[in-house]
């Protein structure tokens, strides 16, 4: 019986939710694996049993649940309902909660205190922040108290405005620093690092030089594993970065089924007998 660890994380038969030791047994192994953001039952649900191994409650719910233009308006409160509702829908994935802009920044026990309640009201299984050797202390507390932490360079969109906008991060000698901090980041104890819109070679240098896997989201083909926005992914946000590929026209399905409802609720050709009780 192989042990749970030696199957792969995607598409393996394994029994039981994904750990840490699996992603790290994935990167020993060289194996490549998808991550999704997820946000309700439903939806994580279908991921979960697609086997994708890890799903993220991630802030970008700020554009794609809330309608905000940045993810800096999000707070606890307004991720632990989702991501509890991820974790109820899930068997299997590991469910990561994003810590929201202002929730860890403070200090470590700030970061501490937030992690708390995702982990005990949600559920949560690991959280990830943004930032590199600024966060580390942060990171060493969380790991201290038994909490998993997946760090996050790069285009990190909670410091949109300090970049000026999205804009490609770790050009020239920014990616020396950014090499730096994703070392810092492994050395207090995280299990995976984010890379987000940075160059294909420095995501493949960074993915060389770490332990811990890199997830890639436009970071080049070399990261060990991606990670999508779903609703970019299944083609149900308007716009969507060039890094996001879509796998289907989602927003086209439900346009043509809810202008069908209409038209059968308009004509009284919906409800039948069919659908009605006696
Ligand atoms: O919030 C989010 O969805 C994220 C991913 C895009 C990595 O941070």
């Amino acid at each position: 019986m192989p042990s749970q660890e030696s199957e792969p994380l995607y598409g393996g038969r394994r029994p039981g939710r994904v750990t840490v030791r699996d992603i790290a047994a994935a990167k020993t192994r060289g194996e490549k694996w998808p991550m999704l953001t997820a946000y309700d039952a439903l939806t994580a649900g279908i991921f979960d049993e697609a086997g994708i191994p890890v799903l993220l409650v991630g802030d970008s719910a700020g554009n794609v649940v809330f309608g905000y233009d940045t993810t800096i308006p999000v707070t606890i409160d307004d991720l632990i309902p989702l991501t509890a509702a991820v974790v109820r829908g899930t068997k299997r994935s590991m469910v990561v909660a994003d810590l929201p802009f202002g929730s860890y920044q403070a200090s470590p026990a700030a970061a501490l205190q937030a992690s708390v309640r995702f982990m005990k009201e949600a559920g949560a299984h690991a959280v990830k922040l943004e930032g590199g050797m600024r966060v580390a202390h942060h990171v060493e507390e969380l790991v201290g108290a038994g909490i998993p932490v997946m760090g996050h360079l790069g285009l990190t969109p909670q410091s949109v405005h300090a970049f000026g906008g999205f804009r490609v991060q770790g050009r020239g000698e920014a990616g020396d620093r950014l090499l730096h901090d994703a070392k810092a980041l492994e050395a207090a104890g995280a299990f995976a690092v984010v890379l987000e819109g940075i160059p294909s070679p420095l995501g493949a240098r960074i993915t060389e030089a770490l332990h811990v896997p890199t997830i890639g989201i436009g970071a080049g083909p070399d990261c060990d594993a991606q990670v999508l926005v779903w609703q970019d992914m299944a083609g149900l946000s308007p716009r969507s970065p060039k890094f996001a590929k879509r796998y289907a026209d989602i927003a086209a399905v439900l346009r043509t089924a809810a202008s069908e409802f209409a038209a059968d609720v308009a004509s009284g050709a919906f409800p039948t007998e069919e659908y009605s009780y006696r």
